[in-house]
């Protein structure tokens, strides 16, 4: 482990948040939404995308790659925003990083214990979240007795980044997904991956309004600000913030989807590619 670049531990230092692409900008809005003063550093691993289907090895690969990619930029946290880095990575990056590391699974699996009346808890996520387990255990071990039922939803990936929301194939597709979660009659469903957020509307009709949703970019922000808070690493009060946008490719269609992703049009976003 190298010397950390001194500016970490300075609290005005940026917040790196990264992800397989796109979809972690679901966690970067809600961070600006609720830590308004703290600046980001996004990475967006646009070269290598999906890591969803891919070997827990290359994902810990890539992960590892990134965290030291931002480590390097001088960040204080790294916020890990995709579910499937988290799932597999989480516990190499902590061991490796002495900064703290945050990751969505753990904040995510809370708010679902908290949420539950019957403990019956869906899960969604990458056929690699999903074939992990990493959900199941962070719910089991708040809560012994849940019952957790996971399902990867591959093909909710694609149909958000064609920007079908609540369009009738994606509505079909939540069926097919969906129907069995909402027969065996969870009572509140993970959301357990960055696209499915944009997808609250049509998973919400499907599994009935009686389910609780759990949007894992609102429960990780939520955690960022606690762990900082805790470390005394909260950005000073009034500090203007200043994002920064890195994608390892095609910065053009990253800064084209950002739009629907954050809400906000990107005005530059820096290419640098890894590995
Ligand atoms: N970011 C991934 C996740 O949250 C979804 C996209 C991918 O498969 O890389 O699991």
């Amino acid at each position: 482990m190298t010397a950390l670049p001194p500016d970490a531990h300075d609290p005005a230092a940026p917040i790196g948040v990264f992800d397989s692409g796109i979809g972690g900008l679901t966690v970067a809005r809600e961070i600006m939404r609720q830590l308004p003063h703290e600046s980001i550093v996004y990475f967006g691993d646009t070269a290598r995308v999906p890591y969803g289907p891919k070997s827990p090895e290359t994902v810990r690969r890539y992960s590892r790659e990134i965290a030291e990619f931002l480590r390097q930029q001088g960040v204080k946290a790294i916020v890990v925003a995709c579910n499937t880095a988290t799932a597999h990575a989480l516990p190499t990056l902590r061991a490796e990083q002495t900064i703290p590391v945050v990751g969505v699974v753990e904040p995510g699996a809370r708010a679902a214990v908290r949420a539950t009346r019957g403990a019956a808890i869906g899960v969604i996520g990458t056929v690699g979240t999903i074939a992990s387990g990493a959900y199941d255990r962070a719910i089991r071990a708040l809560r012994p007795d849940a019952e957790v039922l996971g399902t990867a939803c591959p093909l909710f990936v694609p149909l958000v980044e064609e920007g079908w929301l609540s369009h009738e194939a994606t509505r079909l597709v939540a069926h097919e997904y969906l129907d069995p979660l909402r027969d065996r009659h969870v009572d509140t469903l993970v959301l357990g991956c960055t696209h499915y957020p944009l997808l609250k509307g049509v998973v919400g009709e499907v599994v009935g309004r009686a389910v609780r949703l759990i949007d894992s970019a609102e429960e990780t922000a939520a955690e960022t600000g606690r762990v900082l808070a805790e470390r005394g690493l909260s950005a000073p009060a009034g500090s203007a913030p200043r994002h920064r946008f890195v994608a390892s490719d095609a910065p053009d269609h990253f800064s084209r989807m950002a739009q629907r992703f954050l809400g906000t049009p990107l005005e530059r976003v820096e290419t640098v590619t890894l590995g």
